[in-house]
């Protein structure tokens, strides 16, 4: 048996010096150390020793079991540190390497016109509204005395969700105007900018989704010449002093009279080019006198109250004022584009 030990001892110590992987090494204990391992079957053999000859079986053969613990544990330590080392080795980070440059973003340009609308309203008194996309007909089209049968209410020009044409994606943001005259007191003053959607193919100047800006004055005596003043005071303010407006007649079903607005041209100051297209103008806004019905539909009496409302194109107004020639230009958010703003 002290042979037999001794064998094991040698053995293992030799199998274990070779190991050099974690499987490797744990296969060895199992054999050595394990309940079916060599070790145990010896001390099974114990049983059959004369008695004064166990004590010193005994003691050596806890001697080589604590030799081989000794050295499963020195070579697990090594094995680790090897494995280690491998690991750290193939993750090197060469930190010579130039760094990946990440981009920083801005806003985009029309949402800087958009702010400076904002700020320019917010200065004259104007409170700012928002409503939903997803509209009623009767605030899109019926309390803004547009009729059934009016062309703007065409399926072939508005996006309904329900066969019976009550529910749609607004066609245009005065809609808003009812909404403020439901939730507000008088004197209204709001601008309510947002998304506004029609069955528009896309080109330089169309596309199905875009956003306006309408505004709502309404108190006594007020009159056309504020709206005038108003619009003039914004023109300038957006696009520079001694910019040019132009106030056009026109007809909307919600105002009476109506006019559209238009700026003089910033490329060739009002003789006509491309970007005008040959007008010397640039439409920018459609606007007028709120009709007496729509106020009466309100519940306002447009015997005591009168009001103006406008509705901007805010991509419209974006482009002149930074001078964008394609309106495809804003929705594709082309980094090389809008780094420029
Ligand atoms: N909603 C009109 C459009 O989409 C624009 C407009 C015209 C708004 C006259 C107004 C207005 O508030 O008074 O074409």
């Amino acid at each position: 048996m002290k042979e037999a030990l001794k064998k094991i001892k040698e053995e293992a110590l030799g199998a274990l010096s070779a190991v050099t992987g974690q499987q490797e090494l744990e296969d060895l204990r199992v054999r050595y150390l394990g309940k079916k391992g060599e070790m145990t079957a010896i001390l099974k053999q114990m049983g059959g020793l004369p008695a004064e000859e166990r004590p010193v079986m005994g003691q050596l053969a806890n001697e080589v079991r604590a030799a081989i613990e000794a050295k499963i544990a020195e070579t697990k330590a090594a094995v680790e540190a090897m494995a280690l080392e491998k690991k750290l080795e193939s993750e090197r980070i060469d930190v010579t390497m130039p760094g990946r440059k990440s981009e920083l973003g801005h806003r985009h340009p029309m949402y800087i016109a958009l702010d400076e609308m904002k700020d320019i309203f917010i200065g004259m008194g104007f409170e700012i509204l928002e409503g939903p996309e997803i509209e009623e007909s009767v605030y899109n089209f019926d309390r803004l005395n547009t009729d059934e049968g009016h062309p703007s209410r065409d399926w072939s020009d508005t996006f309904y969700f329900t066969e019976d044409s009550t529910l749609l994606l607004r066609t245009q943001t005065s809609g808003m105007q009812i909404h403020a005259m439901e939730s507000r007191d008088l004197p209204i003053r709001i601008v309510a900018p947002g998304r506004v959607y029609r069955k528009d193919e896309v080109d330089a100047t169309h596309s199905p989704m875009f956003h306006q800006i309408e505004g709502l004055v309404i108190d006594e005596g007020i009159t056309m010449a504020d709206l005038k003043g108003t619009l003039n005071t914004v023109a300038e303010k957006l696009f520079g002093k001694g910019t040019v407006t132009r106030f056009r007649p026109h007809h909307f079903p919600f105002t009476e009279p109506s006019c559209e607005v238009d700026v003089q041209c910033h490329e060739c100051g009002g003789k006509g080019c491309r970007v005008c297209k040959g007008e010397g103008w640039i439409e920018l806004l459609g606007a007028g006198m709120v009709h007496p019905r729509v106020l009466e539909m309100s519940g306002i009496d447009p015997e005591k109250y009168s009001g103006w409302a406008f509705g901007f194109g805010l991509e419209r107004t974006a482009m002149r004022r930074f001078n964008i020639t394609d309106l495809r230009l804003i929705f594709e958010n082309d980094i090389r584009f809008l780094k420029q703003f």
